[in-house]
């Protein structure tokens, strides 16, 4: 498939077929994204394929419980999980999760039927290899899932290219204490995503982006646009 055209048309995928998905076309997916760029090229992303049905219905419960404090948190208007969020508004919003499990159970989606899924990858950061440059700095720490998730989307786009689809979700990241107890994961090691892949049960629609004008300029923030045309 064209480059361009597959990095302008693949949308998070929730809906599969049944169609199960080996473990050959799942390595060869893997032996691809590798090739994804990492700090210093520690490579520091591990993986567990959740296959065992126990462990993918923990996952889920675990899942959950985070989809439905986020859920509560947009139906208040908020961006949820922001780092400056509001944390007394965002607890109050978070509070009424239980509403919104509510909602989930008289009507399930992907969240609910998560242990269904294809394929269930678990992305895994050794903390030890990574580059986390801000790891000091008096905010948010940012810079180290740089090192992982250029390889999270490399999944995206390998599967792409099988004709699969799938979604990067960060959900269990909320309880990661009791995900990385469920794989047995070592110290120093954190939650990066959990991606879901499989057949898509439906085509791809047009994606919804903003422009680059919306994100990008020259020299200072909301400065000149990239090729404005120039004023009459
Ligand atoms: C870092 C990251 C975390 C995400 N976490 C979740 C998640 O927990 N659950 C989920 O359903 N989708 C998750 N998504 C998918 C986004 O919702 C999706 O990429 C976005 O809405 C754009 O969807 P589209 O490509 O179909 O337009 C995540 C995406 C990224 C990049």
């Amino acid at each position: 498939m064209d480059l361009r055209e597959a990095l302008r048309s693949i949308p998070a995928t929730r809906e599969f077929t049944d169609e199960p998905i080996d473990e050959l076309t799942l390595r060869s997916i893997l032996d691809d994204a590798r090739f994804a760029p990492s700090g210093g090229n520690r490579q520091g992303w591990r993986v567990v394929v959740l296959d065992d049905a126990v462990l993918r219905a923990k996952v889920k419960e675990i899942y959950l419980e985070g989809w439905y404090e986020y859920l509560g948190q947009v139906a208040a208007g908020l961006t949820p999980f922001s780092p400056v969020n509001d944390r007394e508004v965002e607890n109050a919003a978070r509070r009424t999760a239980g509403d919104m499990a509510e909602l989930g159970r008289h009507n399930p989606g992907f969240a609910e039927n998560l242990d269904q899924v294809p394929v269930l990858l678990l992305v895994l950061a050794d903390l030890s290899c990574l580059a986390a440059v801000d790891r000091d700095l008096d905010r948010y720490t940012f810079a180290g899932g740089g090192s992982i998730y250029p390889f999270v989307w490399n999944i995206l786009l390998g599967a792409r290219e099988r004709g699969l689809g799938g979604v990067i979700t960060t959900m269990p990241v909320l309880h990661e204490d009791r995900v990385l107890e469920l794989v047995d994961a070592p110290k120093d090691h954190c939650v990066a995503a959990l991606v879901a892949l499989g057949r898509p049960s439906a085509p791809v629609t047009k994606l919804r982006r903003s422009t680059v004008d919306d994100f990008a300029w020259v020299d200072i923030v909301s400065g000149r646009p990239l090729h404005s045309p120039p004023a009459e």
